[in-house]
C-alpha cells in the first residue's frame, strides 16, 4: 500500500485501498476517513498546509512533507432520491455507521493509519478470501443502481461473484428499474467496466438484463466475440464499441466523439458489399470503433478491410493528373476511384502505373 505521512489513532485508510493491498494489487486511489470532523482535524496537524475544503461534504486536502492527502470525515448518507448522489448526513458519525453505508463488503474494510489493524464489520476479509461480493443490505441497489455495474466491474478485475442473495436482489432490481437515475454516475462505471475489455463481461451484462438499466429495450447477445478484435486493432475508446451496440442509449451523456461511433456504426448496417471497392469506400474515414461494432454485423468483411485493405492508398495526386494535361474538374474523383479499383485489384502497383491507368480512362 502506498503510506502517506501521517498516523493517527482515529485515521484510516478505507474502501477500495485496503482491498486491494488484501488482493496485492496497486490501487488508483487512496481513501483516507478521520473518524471525527477531518477538516478541524487538519488543522491541528504540525506543519500541514490546507490546500482545499470541502465544507458540506466534510473532506479537506492537505499537503504534508511534498505529499498531497485527501482525507474525508466519517459521514452517514441518506438517498433520499433513489439512483441520485446520496445526501451527506451525520458528519463525525462512527467509523461504523460510516462503513455500513458502502455498496460491497470488500470495500467496506478499514485499516488504522497508526497499528495497522484492519476493522472489518461485515465480513469482507472472507470474501476476499472466498472471492464473493456481498452487499451491506437488501436497499443496497434500489438507493443507487450503479453498483450493480459495480458489481460487474468487479467481477471482471477480481473474478469475484455475486453471492446468491445479491444476485436475487440484482434480479429484484432489475425485474422493476427506476428509470429515474443518475446517468452520469452509470456512465462512469460503464466506462470502468468495459474499458477492460472482457466479452464475459457483456455476456453477463447482456443475459442477466444489466443493461436494461440504460433503457427498457430488448436486447439479445451478437454472435461475433469482438474481444480480440480489439485486442488486435487496438482501437482508442474501449467502452463505447460494447456498450453502443445496445438498441438505445440516449440516456447516457455521450461526448461528440462517442455519438459519432455509435452513429457512424448504425449507418454501416445495410450497405452494399459486393466488392472490395464498395468495402473500402463504406469504411474510409470511418473510425475504427464503429468498424469494430460493425463485425457482429458481418466479421468477414471487417477482418478482411482491417487486415487486407486499410493501407491501401493511392499515390496519384491532383497534381500528378494536372501534369499530365487533366485541367481540375469534377471528373478528378472518378479517375481517382478509378485508379483505386486498380489498386484494390493489385496493391504493389507503382505511382508510374497509377499515372498509365489515369490515361487509359481518359
Ligand atoms: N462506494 C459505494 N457506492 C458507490 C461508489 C462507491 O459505496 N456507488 C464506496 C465504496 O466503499 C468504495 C468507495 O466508496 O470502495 C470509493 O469509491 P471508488 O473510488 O469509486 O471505488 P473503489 O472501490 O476505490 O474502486 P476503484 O478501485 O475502481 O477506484
Amino acid at each position: 500500500m502506498s503510506i502517506i505521512n501521517l498516523k493517527d489513532k482515529n485515521l484510516y485508510y478505507i474502501g477500495g485501498v485496503v482491498r486491494d493491498e488484501l488482493l496485492d494489487r496497486k490501487s488508483f486511489d487512496i481513501d483516507i476517513t478521520y473518524v471525527g470532523n477531518a477538516i478541524e482535524f487538519a488543522k491541528t496537524i504540525p506543519d500541514a498546509e490546507i490546500i482545499q475544503i470541502n465544507e458540506p461534504f466534510g473532506t479537506v486536502r492537505i499537503k504534508l512533507a511534498g505529499q498531497e492527502i485527501d482525507i474525508a470525515s466519517t459521514r452517514c448518507e441518506t438517498y433520499p432520491q433513489k439512483g441520485h448522489l446520496p445526501v451527506v448526513g451525520d458528519i463525525g458519525c462512527s467509523l461504523k455507521e460510516d462503513i455500513l453505508r458502502r455498496d460491497f463488503t470488500i470495500n467496506a474494510l478499514a485499516k488504522s493509519t497508526l497499528t495497522g489493524e484492519i476493522i472489518d464489520y461485515t465480513g469482507g476479509i472472507d470474501d476476499i478470501k472466498t472471492k464473493t461480493l456481498k452487499v451491506l443490505h437488501d436497499n443496497s441497489f434500489i438507493d443507487d443502481p450503479t453498483r450493480i455495474v459495480r458489481g460487474l466491474k468487479f467481477s471482471v478485475r477480481f473474478g469475484f461473484e455475486f453471492d446468491e442473495h445479491t444476485k436475487k436482489l440484482q434480479d429484484n432490481y432489475l425485474s422493476n428499474i427506476n428509470y429515474d437515475m443518475s446517468y452520469k454516475r452509470l456512465k462512469k462505471e460503464l466506462v470502468e467496466t468495459f474499458n477492460l475489455n472482457s466479452w464475459t463481461a457483456f455476456e453477463k451484462f447482456v443475459n442477466e438484463g444489466i443493461y436494461k438499466l440504460i433503457a427498457p429495450c430488448n436486447f439479445t447477445l451478437p454472435e461475433v466475440n469482438i474481444e480480440n478484435l480489439i485486442t488486435k486493432y487496438k482501437p482508442e475508446i474501449l467502452w463505447i464499441i460494447y456498450v453502443g451496440l445496445l438498441p438505445d442509449i440516449s440516456n447516457l451523456p455521450l461526448t461528440k466523439q462517442e455519438k459519432k461511433i455509435v452513429d457512424d456504426f448504425h449507418s454501416l448496417i445495410g450497405k452494399s458489399t459486393n466488392s472490395d471497392f464498395e468495402i473500402y469506400k463504406n469504411f474510409e474515414g470511418v473510425n475504427l470503433e464503429s468498424i469494430i461494432m460493425f463485425a457482429t454485423v458481418n466479421p468477414e468483411i471487417v477482418k478482411h478491410y482491417l487486415d487486407n485493405l486499410r493501407n491501401i492508398k493511392i499515390e496519384i495526386t491532383g497534381k500528378d493528373l494536372q501534369e499530365i494535361g487533366i485541367p481540375p474538374s469534377s471528373k478528378y474523383s472518378e479517375i481517382f476511384d478509378y485508379v483505386l479499383k486498380e489498386k484494390l485489384k493489385n496493391p504493389a502497383l507503382t505511382k508510374a502505373q497509377e499515372i498509365e491507368i489515369a490515361k487509359k480512362y481518359l
